[in-house]
């Protein structure tokens, strides 16, 4: 098996040395060392550093070097970021603090002689002749311990149950009911000032525990209440092969958690300027990955009581059946802040009230809630319809299904998502639910009319996408079966990946992947790659592999290895190519793939002989499969992968000429629906396929990739190369070519003529509007993957016009590979006018 293991893994080994060293010749705790103890104190110019090197604590000066804090930071991020704050109330003036571990066993910060901060108590439980030592573990917290305990057992004390503004992984958000602990979140005042500003984020225990972002005393957004498998209040929550996230709630513990694998760092922060706000460190920068709030519907109540808020809705606002605005006239205004009132008032008598079922919703405010965690559904409706105060009910684990909430008093903060909502039932008369019902019937009719004429146009192209999707599906769960009737609890000795979260993958050793190549021999050498050479390699059961082996020397290229390796070993589809394993010894980076015999698909679109060989079936075949490839990364994947380099020589071809799309080494990975777009400043790719906004901007998102894809297709068609981002007058580069020719009607002259007349003209014109289409020069005018397999398969859809491709105006194609964010003084086609569309054909 091969693991992969960030590179500071290796450090703690060398930690428990450290600790000894430190023991047994009591020495000063310099920069290097994780531990202190009682008779060395840390001056201001000391620090700790956690035994892996993540996190150092020290003083730091962030409005000027007359406020010296204590605080705790990463090691590694050159921008200092702290995650930890001791006296955020109290700076020091000068360089004069020095951090005590005193004989009472406190941890004490001392501005000369006066204490400013001090660990409460934590000594409470220490024998008599203990000795106290304080370490920083690797995860960032400071803990507070008896010398020979373990980095796991029960701390005396731990900076972990005393957050200033940060969650980190592991960290707990909540209560300790036992302790009477209240760990929560407090802003900085500023972003130079750690003192506590007005902006917390808490969990609350008035009536079902929910997780609330308070500015002051006032709530302005609620994660809500866990549904079991996420916090009712953010849909887009899942957990994945990155994100862990966790929810305890017993008779001694409620709190909220999560954990980070792949090496990926992440922090969840209160800004100061009162947001909630994750960010991951992405490409050297704190790239931010979802914050709250983020819509009006976010704010707390903003449709008052018993409102629905919608802000996909024209009107944001809303009332549920048998409920009316309580102000028309402010509502008319879009002031839905009075809320709804009942048009029927409750009747309490059995069989007089009866309930409404909203599907997709946040739970509403929790405060007046009660929870049954066993009851099944059908018992919740029953206690809720008994007792006059219950205003709704839902359940409380949407797992099983089962677990009761209960709402006892007016429903406040409600809001409506399109995707992953859930069932909540409200309380109204029963009148209510006896005129929908008879409207229902009543409108039934007309509304089968509609139905069956959307039916009828959407069918051929949505069964193509089920299809698509189904397949999708199906392979997925049928290889979860084999795998698990394979595994049978233990791990399988074919060495398949075990579980799609696991980075397990079969290890070769070097000696066989060098026998495989024939000791990495210039015959077997396929060609070179942006991050090494590639081989071509027989395995001893006769199965032929290609193997990349990764320049020693390229510091980015272990990060793109590492990346390559953590994204694709998840991914399995008929168009990626497949990744069989790696090796990993000493300094060597290798990873194995299928062999492709049929090498790329450059090698043959921009070759006049092999072309050829290529007819338009083949070519559609093509396109097809890359779409499918791609759709899958963007779409069907448990993430949103970004590619951010297809090329044609990035699409390998099998023995059967099906398409498989590789080299994952510059792809992003995105976990939820909404942050789909990234900014980098390092811009990877290949000029001639990328965007304007990507090469411009850095700003990549999918449709930088539906770009790509775009410039592929007619590449293709065409059998040409889009040679360049940058044009001048005397060059037109392919894109403004097919635009040009596409204007004028005249697209014939745009085919590759080695194909002749192997192609439907029908089949041709739609690749070409589609490939047009997905150049556009605004993101939002191209179309996403599903929908380009959509307009790609149907049979006579009716496609949009296309607008003007978009390119860049430059002296010079100064810009080659990777680079940083081009020169602003080159022209883009963003934000040009238009040329009017004329009409194809
Ligand atoms: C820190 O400063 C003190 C005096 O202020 C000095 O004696 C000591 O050597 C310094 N330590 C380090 C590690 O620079
Ligand atoms: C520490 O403990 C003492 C006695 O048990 C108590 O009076 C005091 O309030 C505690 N201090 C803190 C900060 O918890
Ligand atoms: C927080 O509340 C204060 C006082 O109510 C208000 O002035 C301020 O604008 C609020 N801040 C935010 C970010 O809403
Ligand atoms: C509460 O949950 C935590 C985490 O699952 C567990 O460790 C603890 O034993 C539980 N306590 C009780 C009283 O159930
Ligand atoms: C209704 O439910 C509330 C909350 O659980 C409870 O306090 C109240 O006693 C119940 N009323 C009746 C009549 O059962
Ligand atoms: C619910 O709202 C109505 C109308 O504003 C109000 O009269 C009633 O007191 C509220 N009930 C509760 C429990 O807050
Ligand atoms: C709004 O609608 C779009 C498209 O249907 C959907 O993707 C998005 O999640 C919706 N937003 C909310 C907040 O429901």
């Amino acid at each position: 098996m091969c693991r992969l293991a960030p590179e500071a893994r290796r450090w703690p080994a060398l930690a428990p040395l450290a600790f000894v060293l430190l023991t047994l010749c009591n020495l000063s705790p310099l920069g290097g060392a994780d531990t202190f103890f009682p008779d060395k104190p840390i001056r201001d110019n000391e620090t700790l550093l956690s035994s892996g090197g993540t996190f150092r604590l020290g003083f730091f000066s962030p409005g000027g070097p007359d406020r010296r804090y204590l605080g705790i930071w990463y090691e590694m991020i050159p921008e200092q970021t702290v995650v930890w704050v001791a006296n955020r109330e109290n700076p020091i003036a000068g360089s004069s603090g020095v951090l005590r571990l005193d004989k009472d066993g406190n941890l004490k910060l001392y501005d000369g002689n006066r204490a400013v901060w001090s660990s409460h108590n934590s000594s409470a439980g220490l024998p008599v002749e203990s000795r106290p030592v304080a370490q920083l573990l690797d995860n960032g917290n400071l803990v507070l311990k008896e010398e020979n305990d373990g980095e796991d057992g029960s701390f005396l004390w731990q900076s972990f149950d005393y957050p200033t503004d940060t969650l980190l992984p592991g960290m707990k958000l909540g209560w300790d009911l036992r302790k009477g602990l209240h760990r929560y979140l407090v802003s900085w005042k500023a972003n130079d000032d750690p003192s506590p500003g007005d902006h917390s984020f808490m969990m609350t225990l008035q009536g079902s525990p929910q997780l609330v972002l308070m500015n002051g005393s006032n709530k302005v957004y609620r994660s809500g209440p866990w549904n079991g498998v996420r916090l009712s209040g953010v849909p887009e929550m899942k957990s994945n092969g990155i994100f862990t996230f966790e929810f305890v709630s017993n008779n001694s513990e409620v709190y909220y958690t999560y954990q980070l694998r792949n090496g990926v760092v992440s922090r969840l922060m209160v800004t100061s300027s009162g947001a909630l706000q994750r960010f991951v460190w992405l490409e050297q920068k704190w790239s931010p990955y979802w914050q709250a709030p983020k819509d009006q519907c976010d704010s707390f109540a903003t449709c008052g009581t018993y409102g629905v808020c919608d802000s996909n809705d024209s009107q944001v606002c809303n009332c549920p059946e048998g409920f009316r605005p309580r102000s028309k006239t402010r509502w008319e205004l879009r002031d839905g802040s009075g809320g709804c009132e009942r048009e029927t008032p409750l009747d309490c008598r059995p069989g007089g009230d009866d309930f409404i079922h909203r599907t997709g919703m946040k739970l509403p405010d929790a405060t007046l809630s009660v929870t049954e965690g066993t009851m099944s559904m059908d018992a919740c409706r029953e206690v809720c319809l008994r007792n006059c105060s219950c205003m709704a009910y839902a359940s409380a684990d949407v797992r099983s299904g089962n677990g009761c909430i209960m709402w006892v008093g007016n429903l406040t903060d409600l809001r409506h998502y399109t995707e992953d909502g859930q069932d909540l039932y409200v309380r109204v008369a029963a009148s209510v639910v006896g005129e929908k019902r008879a409207r229902a019937t009543g409108g039934e009719e007309g509304k089968e009319k509609t139905v069956a004429v959307i039916v009828g146009v959407t069918v051929p192209a949505g069964l193509l996408l089920l299809l698509v999707l189904g397949v999708c599906c199906l392979r997925r769960k049928m290889r979860k079966k084999t795998e698990t009737s394979r595994v049978g609890g233990k791990e399988v000795s074919s060495g398949k990946i075990t579980r799609e979260d696991d980075l397990e993958l079969p290890l070769f050793d070097i000696g066989t992947v060098a026998a495989a190549t024939n000791n990495f021999s210039e015959e077997n050498k396929l060609g070179e790659g942006g991050f090494g050479p590639v081989y071509k390699g027989e395995l001893e059961e006769g199965q032929s592999v290609a193997v990349k082996r990764l320049s020693t020397r390229s510091v980015q290229g272990l990060d793109e290895f590492r990346n390559e390796v953590l994204l694709i070993a998840k991914l399995q589809h008929r168009n990626l190519v497949r990744l069989l394993g790696c090796c990993i010894e000493g300094e060597e980076r290798i990873l194995l793939y299928e062999y492709m015999h049929n090498k790329g698909l450059d090698s043959f679109i921009f070759d006049k002989s092999r072309s050829e060989l290529l007819n338009w079936r083949m070519r559609f075949n093509i396109i097809l499969g890359i779409s499918r490839g791609l759709l899958y990364l963007h779409q069907d994947s448990r993430f949103r992968i970004i590619h951010r380099d297809l090329k044609a020589s990035n699409i390998l071809l099998d023995t059967e000429m099906n398409p498989k799309i590789s080299d994952f080494g510059a792809a992003r990975i995105f976990g939820g629906d909404k942050e789909d777009t990234g900014n980098t400043r390092k811009v990877v790719g290949t000029y001639g396929y990328m965007s304007p906004e990507y090469a411009m901007d850095g700003v990549f998102s999918v449709k930088s990739d539906v770009f790509s894809f775009g410039v592929l297709m007619i590449e293709i068609i065409s059998g040409k190369k889009n040679k360049g981002f940058y044009y001048d007058d005397s060059y037109l580069n392919l894109l403004l070519l097919a635009w040009k020719l596409w204007k004028e009607g005249n697209c014939r002259e745009l085919l590759d003529e080695t194909m002749g007349n192997s192609y439907s003209p029908e089949e041709v014109m739609r690749c070409i509007q589609v490939g047009l289409l997905c150049v556009q020069e605004r993101p939002e005018d191209r179309p996403t993957m599903s929908t380009v397999v959509l307009m790609l398969g149907g049979t006579n859809p009716a496609l949009p016009p296309p607008q003007q491709p978009g390119y860049c105006m430059g002296r010079s194609p100064v810009h080659t590979g990777t680079s940083t964010s081009a020169g602003h003084d080159d022209s883009c086609s963003v934000n040009q006018v238009t040329v009017t569309m004329l009409e194809g054909r």
